[in-house]
């Protein structure tokens, strides 16, 4: 077993309305919830089906809100700015004071959290291991961002946040984004093979390519917040890797 990785969080909230300028409160949820997710203390991994039950993972991973800048100086770990746009696309605008969103903190040393008012849709998206420094981290739609406030059923429990986490930390679709074919992977071996997300409230069995259940309550499908409450042990080996010697998240 690997010890705990403890990763410090820069929040950065970008917000043209008062409501968008969500509390502090609400911030802590997202961490609280991400803690919960990545140490299988969440209270509802017990929902897994026998045939799971023995693959949920304690990813041994936990987040707190940065206590220094790059520069040295305290900090509450949260940033924010008001802005004139009502919303942002997927081209990392939010990312760099230039296109008028708020910098990235040197990210070997921070996980960037960005939320703000993502447009058609989006609930989030996050930068794979390996990217370019200065758009590293992950983007959180406003509304899908923590627990209370300014977050909206289905996806008001935090879980946006554990699955865009799984990207940065080198997690794939739990269906391979294959588009059906069963050919695609998630490069990990204890997730069963499976065609296509699941979204809502799925009930168990839910077959596909051959197998006896998609894994659909498994934080990279697309199910609703409240349907969704594992990672499975090669998820959590294919994360740690990262923080391995030679891995790309060691410095954190
Ligand atoms: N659609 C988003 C993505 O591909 C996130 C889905 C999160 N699902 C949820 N129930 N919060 O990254
Ligand atoms: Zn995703
Ligand atoms: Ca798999």
């Amino acid at each position: 077993t690997n010890a705990v990785i403890t990763i410090p969080v820069v929040v950065h909230v970008l917000y043209n309305t008062s409501a968008q300028n969500i509390s502090d409160a609400q911030i802590q949820s997202q961490l609280d919830v991400l803690n919960q997710d990545y140490s299988k203390t969440n209270s509802d991994y017990t929902k897994a089906p026998a045939a799971f039950a023995g693959l949920v993972a304690n990813v041994g991973i936990q987040f707190v809100l940065a206590k220094q800048t790059p520069t040295g100086a305290a900090t509450t770990g949260i940033e924010r700015k008001q802005t004139t746009k009502t919303s942002w696309g997927t081209d990392d605008q939010m990312k760099k004071a230039s296109t008028g969103g708020l910098d990235a903190w040197n990210s070997s040393k921070y996980l960037n959290l960005w939320v703000c008012n993502l447009s058609g849709g989006v609930l989030g998206y996050a930068q794979f291991p390996g990217g370019p420094a200065a758009t590293d981290g992950v983007v959180i739609l406003t509304t899908a961002f923590g627990k209370g406030g300014s977050a909206v059923a289905p996806f008001n429990l935090g879980r946006t946040g554990t699955h865009e986490v799984g990207h940065w930390l080198n997690l794939n679709h739990i269906w391979g984004d294959d588009g059906t074919s069963c050919s695609g992977t998630d490069n990990v071996s204890d997730t069963p093979n499976q065609a296509d997300e699941n979204y809502g409230t799925p009930s168990y069995p839910q077959a596909s390519c051959s197998n006896t259940s998609d894994m659909f309550m498994n934080y990279m499908d697309y199910v609703d917040d409240v349907a969704m409450y594992m990672f499975s042990t090669g998820q959590s080996s294919r994360m740690n890797a990262l923080f391995a010697s030679g891995g790309a998240r060691v410095g954190l």
